[in-house]
């Protein structure tokens, strides 16, 4: 299926449009008590739904039990989720994995609060590659090779994982936006849900954080039918030929690119990132 541009960026047909990324980049208002969970696709965005969604019950699983992810946190430049998203009642929890230059304008004067999610960029090239093969509206992705070309120049979905991770990291002196990887996420679950409590304002107890912790596991995530994809539709995500509950590590790169293809990935890495004032738990 043909991908289509909006200024400069990919973004697939079934569930976006011009007219919704328009809306949303120049009308779309973000409240003061908005949270928005921010990350470039396959970093880990439905784990932190997830966890936000836990943190706001107080640890209590109903609300992810019942409730399917995308109606808890909608992705705002999904054209099905604007709509959840315009009729949720404050404070709303929202999604996106829009560059900052495509992000509502109205951020600028907003307290609204951003969890901004980063991955292990080897990692998110892999889990795309393995998830893509399922949806509907993917194109062929050819060898891992050509993949790999396509990823490390942007010719993907949202574009460049360097300028997605460089224009949000730029703003981070803003008091509003919090940064934690996936990787932190994987070693110290509980010490990161207690950060993003504090980031939020929110006082949870210990009982209710490990609540937290026990049911954003990726075992509990992977039977949670409202959480683990099995609700999307055929016609949407082959679920024969992908699992999005895949595996929920760190470092399964390792497994699928060749030593000349490392290398490769970490010359492309070392040209982007280098002027980035910022380290990360994968350099
Ligand atoms: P893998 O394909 O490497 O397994 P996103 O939500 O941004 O699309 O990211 C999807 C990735 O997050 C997938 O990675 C998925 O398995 C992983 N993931 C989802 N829930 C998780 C959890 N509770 N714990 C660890 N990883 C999780």
């Amino acid at each position: 299926m043909a991908y289509f541009k909006y200024k400069e960026i990919l973004f697939t047909p079934l569930a976006h449009s011009v007219e919704t990324l328009s809306y949303v980049e120049n009308e779309f208002q973000l409240l003061d008590d908005d949270t928005v969970i921010v990350s470039y696709p396959k970093s880990g965005t439905h784990w932190m739904v997830e966890i936000l969604s836990l943190i706001r019950s107080h640890g209590d699983p109903s609300w992810v039990q019942n409730i399917p992810l995308w109606d808890r946190s909608p992705w705002i430049e999904v054209d099905s989720h604007l709509q959840i998203a315009l009729k949720y009642p404050p404070p709303r929890l929202l999604s996106t994995h829009l560059p900052f230059q495509l992000f509502p304008k109205s951020f600028l004067h907003s307290k609204a609060k951003i969890v901004c999610t980063l991955r292990n960029p080897r990692d998110v090239m892999v889990s795309t590659y393995y998830f893509s093969k399922g949806c509907k509206d993917s194109k062929d992705l050819g060898t891992v090779e050509e993949f790999m070309e396509s990823f490390l120049s942007g010719e993907v979905p949202y574009g460049s994982w360097f300028d997605h991770v460089k224009g949000w990291v730029e703003i981070k002196e803003r008091a509003n936006i919090f940064f934690i990887t996936y990787e932190e996420l994987q070693l110290d679950l509980r010490g990161s849900v207690q950060k993003i409590c504090h980031f939020l304002g929110k006082e949870l107890n210990s009982q209710q954080i490990e609540s937290v912790v026990e049911n954003a596991s990726f075992h509990k995530m992977k039977d949670n039918k409202m959480s683990n994809f099995s609700l999307i539709p055929e016609s949407i995500f082959d679920h024969t030929k992908a699992k999005f509950m895949r595996k929920g590590v760190s470092g399964d790169w390792k497994n699928l690119l060749t030593v000349a293809q490392s290398e490769r990935f970490d010359d492309a890495y070392q040209e982007n990132m280098c002027s980035v004032d910022r380290t990360f738990p994968w350099d």
